[in-house]
C-alpha cells in the first residue's frame, strides 16, 4: 500500500489550480441514469470515487468514456442490482437508487453498513421513496424497491441530508405529479445537480433553500454540462497556506461556496482576498485559535473541520470544535496527538490547546478528509511524517502530492 512521505517546515507559495468537486461529480454522473442518450459531463475529477461509480454504472450496462470530460450513456440498462462489493466501497452509491427507481420501475441496492464516521443511516432516502409510492423493503442486506411510475409527494426530512436530497430530487424528476422536498439540505452540489437536471428538461424550483418543488416529467434528454469546484479542496489548500505562514493563489474555485471557512481564516488571522473564480489565502504570522461548529451549509462544513482542527493545533490559544453533523468524526484526533497536538475530547466537541511545535511521526489515515488534514499536520511539523493508507485520500483528492510540490512542499508518495 502506497504511503505519503512529508518532510514538513515549508512555506507554501504559490498557485493551485482546484479540481472538479467529487461530491458534485457522483450525484451529476449517477443523473445519466434517468436519460436515453449520451450526456457530456466536463471538469470531472479523476478519483477513485469516481471510478467507483462508473464501474458501479457499468454493471447496470451505461457505456461511458472519458477522464476529465466523461461521456456517458444509459440508453440500454441491463441491471438494476447494486451489489455489496460496490457500494461498500463508498457509501455514495446509494446515488443511483432513486434515478433507478425512476427510469426503470425497479432497484436492488446493497444497504451501505457502517463507515469509520459514523453509523450514516439511509432511513430518510427510503422513507422519502415510500411516501412517493414505491414499496421498499430491507431484505438480505439490500433495498429492494419497487413502483411502476413514482408519484410526486410532500416530503419532510428530518435532517437535512445531502445524499438524500439529491436521490429524491432525481426521483421526483421523472415522477408524475409534483414533489415538495422540506428541509432538503442546501449544499451548492444540489444546486449543480438541480442545474443539470433542468437543462435535462426537469422542472426544478428553489434549489439551494430548504424548500425545493419538482414537477415531474415524462422524459429527459441527455445533455452537456460542467461540474461546480471543488469548494473542500479549495478549502484544504487555504488552510495549508495558514499552517505554514504560506502565500497561496487558488484558481478555479468558487469563493461564494466557502464563506463559512473564508470568515473563520479572517477570524484567525489570515488575509483571504476573494477574486471571481479565485482567491489568495496568505497566513502572514502564527494564526489565532478560533471556535467551530459544523453545520449543514450555509455552515462551516463537516468535510473540512479536521483540516480546520489541524490549524488549531498550532494556532495561539484554546479552540473549541464542535461536530454536529457526524457522530464519530474525530478519529484523526489520536494521530494528531502522535504528532504532539494537546486534543481533548469532551462528547461531540474538542478542545485543543495550540502548541507551538507539531514533531513528525508515523501516521495512519482512517478516512478522506482525516486523511487530509494529517497531511496538513505534517506540513506544518518538524521533521519527517509518513502517512499510510493513502488509499483513502486518492478517493477524494486528485494527486495532492503533485499539487502540495508545485507549492513547495517537500512530498512525495512511496509506492509499495
Ligand atoms: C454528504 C457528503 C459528505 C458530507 C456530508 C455532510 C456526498 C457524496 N457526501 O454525505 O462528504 O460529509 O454530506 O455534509 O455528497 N442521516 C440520517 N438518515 C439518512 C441520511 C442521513 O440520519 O437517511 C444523517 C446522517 O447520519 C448525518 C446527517 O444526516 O448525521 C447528514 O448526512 P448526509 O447529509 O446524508 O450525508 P451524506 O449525504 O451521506
Amino acid at each position: 500500500m502506497d504511503k505519503i512521505e512529508i518532510a514538513g517546515g515549508r512555506r507554501l507559495h504559490g498557485e493551485v489550480r482546484i479540481s472538479g468537486a467529487k461530491n458534485a461529480a457522483l450525484p451529476v454522473l449517477a443523473s445519466a441514469l434517468l436519460v436515453d442518450g449520451w450526456n457530456t459531463f466536463h471538469n470531472i475529477p479523476d478519483l477513485e470515487d469516481i471510478k467507483t461509480i462508473r464501474a458501479l454504472l457499468a454493471s447496470f450496462g451505461v457505456q461511458s468514456e472519458g477522464e476529465k470530460t466523461v461521456r456517458i450513456n444509459a440508453g440500454t440498462i441491463s441491471s438494476c442490482e447494486a451489489s455489496y462489493d460496490l457500494v461498500r466501497k463508498m457509501r455514495a452509491s446509494i446515488l443511483v437508487l432513486g434515478p433507478l427507481v425512476a427510469r426503470m420501475g425497479e432497484a436492488r441496492v446493497s444497504l451501505p453498513g457502517g463507515c469509520a464516521i459514523g453509523a450514516r443511516p439511509v432511513n430518510l432516502h427510503i422513507k422519502a421513496l415510500r411516501e412517493m409510492g414505491a414499496e421498499v423493503e430491507l431484505k438480505d442486506g439490500y433495498i429492494e424497491a419497487k413502483s411502476a411510475r413514482l408519484k410526486g409527494a410532500e416530503i419532510y426530512f428530518d435532517i437535512p441530508t445531502v445524499t438524500g436530497t439529491e436521490n429524491i430530487m432525481m426521483a421526483a424528476a421523472l415522477a408524475s405529479g409534483t414533489t415538495v422536498l422540506k428541509n432538503a439540505a442546501r449544499e451548492p452540489e444540489i444546486v449543480n445537480l438541480a442545474d443539470v437536471l433542468t437543462k435535462m428538461g426537469a422542472k426544478i424550483q428553489g434549489a439551494g433553500t430548504d424548500v425545493i418543488t419538482v414537477k415531474g416529467v415524462k422524459t429527459l434528454h441527455p445533455v452537456e454540462a460542467r461540474v461546480i469546484p471543488d469548494r473542500i479542496e479549495a478549502g484544504t489548500f487555504m488552510i495549508a497556506a495558514g499552517m505554514t505562514q504560506g502565500d497561496i493563489r487558488v484558481v478555479d474555485c468558487e469563493p461564494r461556496d466557502i464563506e463559512a471557512l473564508i470568515a473563520k481564516l479572517r477570524e484567525a488571522g489570515m488575509e483571504i482576498k476573494v477574486g471571481d473564480g479565485h482567491l489568495r489565502a496568505v497566513g502572514k504570522k502564527k494564526v489565532k485559535s478560533v471556535d467551530i461548529k459544523t453545520m449543514p451549509h450555509p455552515g462551516f462544513p463537516t468535510d473540512l473541520q479536521a483540516q480546520i482542527m489541524a490549524m488549531m493545533t498550532i494556532s495561539h490559544g484554546l479552540s473549541v470544535i464542535t461536530e454536529t453533523v457526524f457522530e464519530n468524526r474525530f478519529m484523526h484526533v489520536s494521530e494528531m496527538i502522535r504528532l504532539g497536538a494537546d486534543i481533548v475530547i469532551e462528547g461531540n466537541s474538542a478542545v485543543i490547546r495550540g502548541v507551538p511545535k507539531l514533531h513528525g511521526a508515523p501516521v495512519m489515515a482512517t478516512d478522506l478528509r482525516a486523511s487530509a488534514s494529517l497531511i496538513l499536520a505534517g506540513l506544518a511539523a518538524e521533521e519527517k511524517t509518513v502517512l499510510s493508507r493513502v488509499y483513502h485520500i486518492d478517493r477524494g483528492y486528485e494527486q495532492i502530492e503533485k499539487k502540495f510540490s508545485a507549492l513547495g512542499a517537500d512530498m512525495k508518495r512511496i509506492s509499495g
